[in-house]
């Protein structure tokens, strides 16, 4: 079995990139895009190499795809910290081999003891970093939960079988690469006030001085925790003694989280979200995530336009893509919510007829005004997340994306367990219309109650063609995630773009609040952007953070096996058995 992650990058192109340890920080797409992984036996893409490697290796050992991307799931918890997570959340879309779909929500909950104003001062206003960096951000965590019931129900393979490797990577370390040495050296100064995530995260034999690149990070309470997860199931996370730790933590730094929320967790299996998007099958995730929702949104309001004509980067398709994107966050922000909650009219919101009046108004030459209600802001602090697709041989398709919310969540690792924890609280809306950490604004439908879902992007999701697979793909990337996974789907179905173009290509993002389209470095020519600000297009603007939008590891069925492209943008794999 052999990882791949070759990155063919034509020598003029790495003039523009940081090249660093065979990865490309590319700052935004490469001009070339670098070669997919090809294999007739499957194929897991994630951020994480020794991740992927996982996922294949379980693949090789007739594993099926669910096996795999359970595994690669509680690897990434060892290899990935900053996204991936046994105290953190994710969704995971399903789709069998024999056409049987579904989707498993492990969303985080609000704590029983939270409330509706929890962030706000006594004048009312949001107290900063409040939802983000304190004992107060952490949500109930899903992960575990749902990886073990996606396991027990479509899984092959047993539970030690899948998190052995895990626990292997945890117990006896991996040597850091640059990419994630220098990550982890980024997070030091806001880890400063966790003891316990210090311990870890910076080298203590060295006076909590960063790790660095060929230095191995051992991490033996992660791997006793997830002993105990091999060994008891979800008792051995839920109840006992991480529960235990994880609630002297909370009370600790004055958060929220009991035992009995632990004990009362429950990950929730869901209809997938639908659509059809010329002859091809969406298969997306559900609220409360609202990704698929507005995915299957914007591409109906996009199939009566013929984006392929128009070309990949004209003004004209992005100004229609745009428009389409302005209505559905819009939407996003006052219908969407937990549908455990609150009543989400879903029907009415992917029906073609709904899209087809809402985007009456489109106008080719002019662009339209956001609302004047709420202010946003893009994320001052990077945002981590991370989503893996994987596929087996059988045809059999998971796309699965997990986060802690912002890099690291919480950054702090409760005490004895050896987990970082999730700042997931600040996907609620913590006051109407009101900006969270992505700029993202929302209403009463995402207040905050306890035991409810916070409203999330995820969006992974299945492409199918005449009954086959044919793409699998998501992101992280906070509000950009969306666009994101929208972006990939035209280039592959309206562009006829190969897997390694569409994930590497240049994107542009819009969501309605901030009323600003951001754009990645060369993804808009200078005669473009002044075509759309002559249209109207208020805040066109070249997206600053090194790393570019979103983190797309794809695959898509080619010429009689699969393609598996992990995103330039990032250090990630795709690997095979
Ligand atoms: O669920 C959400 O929408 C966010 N918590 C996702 C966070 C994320 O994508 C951060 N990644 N870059």
């Amino acid at each position: 079995m052999k990882a791949v992650a070759r990155l063919h990058v034509a020598i003029r192109v790495s003039m523009f990139c940081v090249m660093s340890a065979g990865v490309v920080l590319s700052g935004s797409a490469v001009a070339v895009a670098p070669e997919a992984a090809f294999s007739e036996d499957g194929m897991v893409a994630s951020r994480s190499a020794l991740a992927s490697e996982v996922g294949a290796d379980i693949l090789a050992r007739g594993g099926n795809a669910i096996d795999a991307a359970v595994a690669t799931g509680f690897a990434l918890a060892v290899t990935y910290p900053s996204a991936g997570n046994l105290a953190g959340g994710g969704f995971m879309v399903i789709r069998l081999a024999d056409g049987t779909t579904i989707t498993n929500d492990h969303r985080e909950v609000a704590p029983l003891a939270a409330t509706r104003d929890m962030y706000l001062d006594a004048s009312g206003d949001v107290v900063p970093g409040r939802s983000t960096s304190s004992h107060l951000a952490v949500g109930v965590p899903g992960t575990v939960d749902g990886l073990l019931d996606v396991l027990e129900r479509y899984g092959t393979m047993s539970r030690r079988e899948v998190i052995a490797p895990a626990i292997r990577l945890a117990r006896n370390g991996f040597p850091l690469d640059l990419d994630l040495a220098r990550d982890l050296a980024a997070q030091l100064p806001a880890m400063q006030q966790y003891p316990a995530s210090m311990a870890i995260f910076s080298n203590s034999r060295k006076d909590g001085q960063p790790w660095q690149r060929g230095d191995v990070l051992r991490q033996t309470d992660l791997a006793r925790t997830l002993e105990l997860i091999s060994r008891k199931g979800r008792d051995g996370f839920y109840r006992g003694r991480t529960a235990a730790l994880f609630a002297a933590e909370m009370k600790r730094g004055g958060g929220l989280i009991t035992e009995e929320d632990l004990a009362g967790y429950e990950s929730v299996w869901r209809e997938p979200v639908t659509g059809t998007y010329r002859d091809h099958q969406i298969i997306s995730m559900p609220p409360p995530s609202s990704g698929g929702v507005l995915l299957v949104q914007m591409l109906n309001m996009l199939g009566a336009h013929d984006l392929r004509s128009m070309g990949y980067g004209s003004a004209d398709a992005v100004h229609v893509m745009i428009e389409a994107e302005r209505r559905a966050y819009a939407d996003r922000a006052e219908y969407l919510g937990d549908p455990d909650f609150v009543k989400v009219p879903m029907a009415q919101l992917i029906d073609p007829a709904y899209a087809k009046q809402r985007f009456a108004d489109f106008n080719p030459l002019k662009s339209s005004r956001s609302s004047e209600i709420g202010a946003g802001s893009w994320p001052a602090e990077s945002p981590d997340t991370t989503h893996v697709s994987v596929i087996d041989k059988a045809g059999n398709a998971v796309a699965y994306t997990t986060t802690l919310n912002l890099s690291y969540g919480a950054k702090m690792v409760a005490e004895g367990t050896g987990m970082l924890l999730n700042n997931e609280m600040d996907d609620f809306s913590s006051k109407p219309d009101t900006p969270n950490a992505y700029g993202l604004i929302g209403r009463a439908a995402n207040a905050i109650e306890p035991r409810k879902r916070m409203l999330s992007s995820m969006t992974p999701t299945i492409v199918v063609k005449d009954g086959k697979v044919l793409l699998v793909t998501g992101s992280p990337g906070g509000s950009t995630i969306i666009t994101t996974t929208l972006q990939i789907i035209v280039n592959v179905i309206d562009h006829g773009m190969t897997l390694s173009d569409a994930v590497s290509s240049p994107r542009v993002h819009h969501q309605w609040q901030p009323d600003a389209v951001l754009y990645e470095r060369r993804g808009l020519s200078p005669d473009t952007v002044k075509i759309l600000s002559e249209r109207g297009h208020q805040g066109l603007t070249e997206w600053k953070w090194e790393r570019g939008i979103g983190d797309a590891n794809s695959v898509m069925a080619v010429g009689g096996g699969f393609a598996g492209m992990a995103d330039p943008r990032n250090a990630g794999s795709a690997a095979h058995p």
